[in-house]
């Protein structure tokens, strides 16, 4: 399968938008939504500030930050197809009117510098060709002391659970995917080399340094599920 990245992540999500929310469920066991939960909760707004949540797909973490926050939330992704799906799921909960939609790419935000409280993004830095331009670019948009917060997928660092991970995500991604469509199997064969490949070229400390650099402090990480995931966050100096 060909490398991640914008015009890749663009056919991949559109083919598999529809069916993203139930089969995310369903390929992370149920993991995902204790995952956005925390990284939700890393985020300190209220009903007077405004968040940007980045690479939001159906707005799952949107959702959770309106449901918990009351804060003002702009919804972006270059998806129209992943944007299409969350308008149907934000309509359903009664959020259509509380999370603006925008098409747009990580790399290149429509919005003016230090425009908003918090900026959150889940799943991204796989997809885009610099993970240090696009830091940049996210933390240009947050207002001084804002917070950027991040969920991403990540390697089990203990050998066995690393073992369980490994064919887990060789053999049973695979399989779940190819039940529901060719689609989601293309997807369920792409996401553990991808993330191992990720992780290798973009290991947690060099993450780090790339938060500083981005002009982030106060940096905190937590990992969840034996350590397939790991929340990520920081606060904007100045
Ligand atoms: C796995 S989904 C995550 C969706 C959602 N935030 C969640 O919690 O499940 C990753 C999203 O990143 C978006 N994406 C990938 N590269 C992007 C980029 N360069 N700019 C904006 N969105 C991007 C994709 O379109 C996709 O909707």
């Amino acid at each position: 399968m060909e490398a991640a990245s914008p015009a890749f992540a663009q056919r991949l999500f559109a083919g598999i938008a529809p069916e993203y929310e139930r089969m995310g469920a369903l390929l992370s066991l149920g993991q995902e939504d204790r995952w956005r939960r925390y990284l939700v909760s890393r985020v300190p707004v209220g009903p007077n500030d405004s968040v940007l949540d980045v690479a939001s797909g159906t707005g799952l973490v949107a959702r959770e930050l309106v449901r918990t926050t009351g804060a003002r939330v702009i919804s972006l992704d270059q998806s129209a197809d992943m944007l299409a799906a969350g308008a149907v799921a934000n309509r359903s909960a009664g959020m259509d009117g509380l999370i603006e939609q925008i098409v747009a790419s990580a790399d290149a935000l429509p919005f003016p510098d230090a425009s908003f409280d918090a900026v959150t993004f889940t799943y991204l830095l796989r997809y885009v060709p610099n993970p240090q331009t696009t830091l940049i670019e996210l933390s240009r948009v947050l207002r001084p002391g804002g917070t950027l917060a991040s969920l991403e997928f990540y390697v089990p660092q203990d050998p066995v659970a690393h073992l369980g991970w490994r064919a887990f995500t060789r053999f049973g991604l695979p399989l779940i995917g190819a039940m529901a469509s060719p689609e989601w199997r293309d997807t369920g064969r792409f996401l553990g080399p991808n993330i191992e490949a990720f992780h290798r070229r973009f290991p947690l400390r060099r993450q780090a340094r790339a938060w500083r650099a981005a002009g982030l402090s106060d940096l905190g990480a937590q990992t969840f599920t034996l350590g397939a995931a790991v929340v990520t966050w920081g606060k904007k100096r100045g």
